[in-house]
């Protein structure tokens, strides 16, 4: 795959890490806790980790307020431990993507300190302050704006009060905050995942939102309006390839945006003659219903809406949403797998979903996550999603000697130790299906075609010269028939049919997966 950037044929792991491995014992994980757990990502075939942030940071929103770009929080160690982490990543071959948050910082960041010190402040017009407020909801309930009783001026925060919105409208702002991505780049950090990328330009004239038609009662209070004046701005693509810029004054970085849009908004993100984003972060398998149907227009909608020149990408899980495995069951969770390390481009997985691992039920006093504790009961948590990775069936499960902050699910069964070396399990499939994009270079940059929806199978083939490969995917809970003309098995979902040469009509078990090599 000499023909392609790393990040194209790359399998990018998400790693939370205050959930990944804690060294120290304060419950919390750490750069040490990742540095002694390499070996597993390598053994599990991954090609680069992007981590959640792990920045100086009061934690109001767990890293993503942060009060220094350019240092570690005590919490996850030091510079050193990072300078470490990143060399013996490298050593090993792997790759590191940092979070980057430049739509607001801390309150706490020294910048914003000054900002609100007064309205005569050299940084005051580094975040957005009005003598007004507008209509502008903040997306972790209740309204955008903070009166500051300093000055008597709001403030702008899209999420929490403590998370001011920094005025990328100003060139010093963009200055500092590039000058931010350089230090990490010097150190050769390989690339950034831009946190809500879409978010960064405002409405310069401020302008209400309307009301939004197609609100539901239940719903989080942000959707009563459509977000026409505070996402998503025509100036952002600008913004995008400057920053994309500085990326490029380094050897092969890359730049990945988080954007939550529908499929056409999205595609603009890579920007005027692909100079934006190289990767927008394709959301759709996190939102699309499970069944045959709803994924295969998914697929061929995305395919057909990507610009020419634009890598395709897939996301199956993040710190963000409900896992997969709770989403759709544990057997079909098998499919997602084999669906997702089928799909063309660079794909993207989020710790413990290579586990199985689910959602874990937080009781209300065990709640952490700001945008259930201000919004509390709409499914807004995200601590669920967020518990410790098990990695034996211990009391901490490995993870930590200590408490954990959040608590630790049903790791009896499923952890680490457990399934790494049992023949048939998640973890064994994950890594042949990882192992199969390296002896398979079709499945990363081979075409994709055919993509069919039919007694809820979907099946697709992966295309390039010489090699034809079927994909078949039951999203049934029922057995069921396909026909094929021929073609020898090199996976299944349940590891067990490898080899096995098929033909003419054909029995699926319900929810298995098959991918064949066909016979041309
Ligand atoms: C992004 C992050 C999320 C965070 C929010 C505010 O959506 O993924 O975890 O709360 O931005 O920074």
């Amino acid at each position: 795959m000499q023909d392609l950037a790393w990040w194209q044929h790359s399998v990018v792991y998400e790693i939370y890490p205050r959930s990944f491995q804690d060294s120290n014992g304060d419950g919390i994980g750490d750069l040490k806790g990742i540095l002694t757990r390499l070996d597993y990502l390598v053994r599990l075939g991954i090609d680069a980790v992007w981590i959640s942030p792990i920045y100086p940071s009061p934690m109001a929103d767990f890293g993503y307020d942060v009060a220094d770009y350019c240092g570690i929080d005590p919490i996850f160690g030091t510079m050193e431990d990072f300078d470490l982490l990143l060399a013996e990543l490298h050593r090993r071959g792997l790759r590191m993507i940092l979070d980057f948050v430049p739509n607001h910082t801390s309150d706490q960041h020294p910048w914003f300190l000054e900002s609100r010190s007064s309205r005569h402040n050299p940084k005051r017009d580094w975040y957005l302050w009005r003598d007004e407020s507008n209509n502008w909801p903040s997306h972790f309930g209740g309204s955008g704006w903070e009166l500051d009783a300093t000055t008597n001026q709001y403030y702008y925060h899209a999420f929490l009060k403590q998370q001011p919105d920094l005025n990328w409208r100003n060139p010093d702002v963009k200055a500092a905050m590039f000058d931010a991505l350089r230090f990490w780049l010097r150190k050769g950090v390989d690339g950034f995942r831009v946190d809500v990328m879409w978010l960064m330009i405002k409405d310069d004239q401020f302008r209400d939102n309307p009301p939004n038609p197609g609100y539901q009662l239940g719903q989080p209070s942000h959707h009563r309006l459509l977000p026409i004046y505070n996402a998503d701005r025509p100036e952002i693509h600008d913004l995008v390839a400057e920053m994309r810029a500085v990326l490029d004054e380094f050897p092969d970085r890359v730049l990945i945006g988080e954007i939550y849009l529908p499929i056409e908004k999205l595609m603009t993100y890579y920007g005027r003659d692909m100079r934006g984003a190289h990767l927008p972060f394709n959301f759709q398998l996190l939102q699309c219903a499970w069944n045959a149907e709803s994924v295969a227009q998914v697929i061929s909608d995305y395919q057909g809406a990507l610009p020419a020149g634009a890598w395709p990408n897939w996301v199956l899980g993040n710190h963000d949403k409900p896992r997969i495995a709770s989403r759709i069951g544990a057997s079909q969770a098998r499919v997602a797998a084999m669906l997702l390390l089928t799909l063309p481009g660079t794909l993207t997985l989020y710790y413990g979903e290579e586990l199985g691992m689910t959602d874990v039920p937080i009781a209300p006093e065990q709640v952490q996550d700001p945008a259930e504790k201000n919004e509390p009961g709409l499914g807004q948590g995200r601590d669920p999603e967020r518990t410790p990775m098990p990695w034996d069936d211990s009391p901490s499960a490995g993870f930590t000697s200590g408490t954990p902050w959040l608590p630790l699910g049903d790791n009896a069964a499923s952890n680490v130790a457990a399934i790494e070396h049992a023949p048939r399990s998640i973890l064994t499939l994950y890594r042949r299906l990882i192992d199969l994009r390296r002896i398979h270079p079709t499945l990363v940059r081979g075409k994709l075609q055919s993509v069919i929806a039919e007694n809820d199978v979907l099946r697709y083939e992966r295309v390039e010269l010489g090699t034809r490969i079927l994909v078949l995917l039951n999203m049934n809970r029922k057995p069921v028939r396909v026909t094929l003309h021929s073609g020898t098995v090199l996976a299944s979902t349940s590891l067990d049919r490898e080899g096995q040469k098929l033909s003419g009509t054909i029995d699926m078990e319900a929810a298995e997966g098959l991918i064949l090599s066909l016979d041309l």
